[in-house]
């Protein structure tokens, strides 16, 4: 009989897939959605805990602070190291919780229902965790022994939290760039899109180029007056091409039909999220009345 080159049953890793499909969590995620989409309606602040600034998702650099700080002066109370020092990395943990929870609930209010349900896991660890760190914080004043206790559970659970973000962002690609792969997989070559007359004026389409599906709007008679993008909104794939154009600032942009980012066609940017990296571009050209297109690549990156 061969054998297997892996586990049948990788635990924890198979419970945490089954959170994805927790039915019963879907309750309180529309409760807690509804709150945190009418306190993030300002979005200008919804962009800057998204990390549209950034071009990046805010939520893990945060967490990064916020985790190394607790979980380190869990760690020196478990050796039996300084109060003060503990005691110091416990507050910076705590103060750098509050921006971290807000970009962490802006990113969780626009995903997938499944991410939704791993993300209320992972918050509630979280919230146990700050709420441990904090009595910590309080008790070890008078009695250090239940202080370092609550430290220690406080730092077991931040890892149990982080286990649960690992999966967020690298299984279920909450927060990556799910246009990433295009500039390397696009076509490098001509393609041909049809004939220019075909696509109708102002009116975005979907056309393959190559595998990969494009965003094509034409709005006029010459190569120059045609965008193409990729179709995939780089936040979770949307189909772009079903979205609506709008002018923000001068600039012809499409807003995405599922969590509503906007993306200059001029240049894919990013001007409003949840999105925080640009739509991947695609050269054009007539030729014969023929539309036809090629990835932009990337400085350095070959097409294939
Ligand atoms: S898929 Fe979420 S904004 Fe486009």
């Amino acid at each position: 009989m061969p054998r297997r080159a892996y586990p049948a049953r990788m635990r924890p890793f198979d419970d945490i897939a089954r959170l994805e499909r927790a039915k019963a969590l879907d309750r309180p995620a529309a409760v807690i959605r509804g709150v945190v989409q009418r306190l993030l309606r300002n979005r200008t602040l919804k962009d800057a805990l998204h990390g549209v600034w950034l071009g990046h998702p805010l939520h893990p650099a945060l967490a990064q602070v916020a985790l190394g700080s607790l979980v380190s002066a869990s760690l020196i109370d478990a050796v039996g190291g300084g109060r003060r020092e503990s005691s110091g990395l416990i507050a910076v943990g705590l103060a750098s919780t509050v921006p971290t929870v807000a970009a962490g609930w802006a990113d969780w209010s626009d995903s997938h229902e499944d991410q939704q349900r791993v993300g209320l896991v992972h918050a509630a660890l979280n919230a146990t965790a700050v709420a441990c760190f904090a009595a910590s914080l309080v008790r070890r004043r008078g009695d250090r022994g239940t202080g370092r206790l609550l430290s220690l559970l406080g730092g077991t659970l931040s890892v149990a939290g982080a286990a649960l973000g690992g999966h967020l962002g690298y299984r279920q690609a909450t927060g990556a760039n799910h246009g990433e792969e295009v500039p390397h997989v696009g076509p490098g070559d001509w393609q041909v899109l049809g004939p220019l007359e075909e696509f109708p004026l102002g009116q975005p389409v979907r056309r393959l180029a190559g595998d990969v599906p494009v965003f094509v709007l034409r709005r006029g008679g010459i190569s120059s007056d045609v965008t193409v993008l990729s179709d995939r909104c780089p936040h979770l794939s949307a189909p772009l091409h079903e979205g609506e154009l709008s002018e923000v600032g001068g600039e012809v942009c499409i807003t995405c039909p599922w969590h509503a980012s906007v993306f200059r066609l001029r240049d894919g940017g990013v001007v409003h999220g949840p999105a925080t990296a640009p739509v991947p571009g695609f050269e054009s050209r007539v030729e014969g009345g023929v539309l036809q297109t090629r990835v932009r690549t990337l400085p350095g990156v070959p097409a294939s």
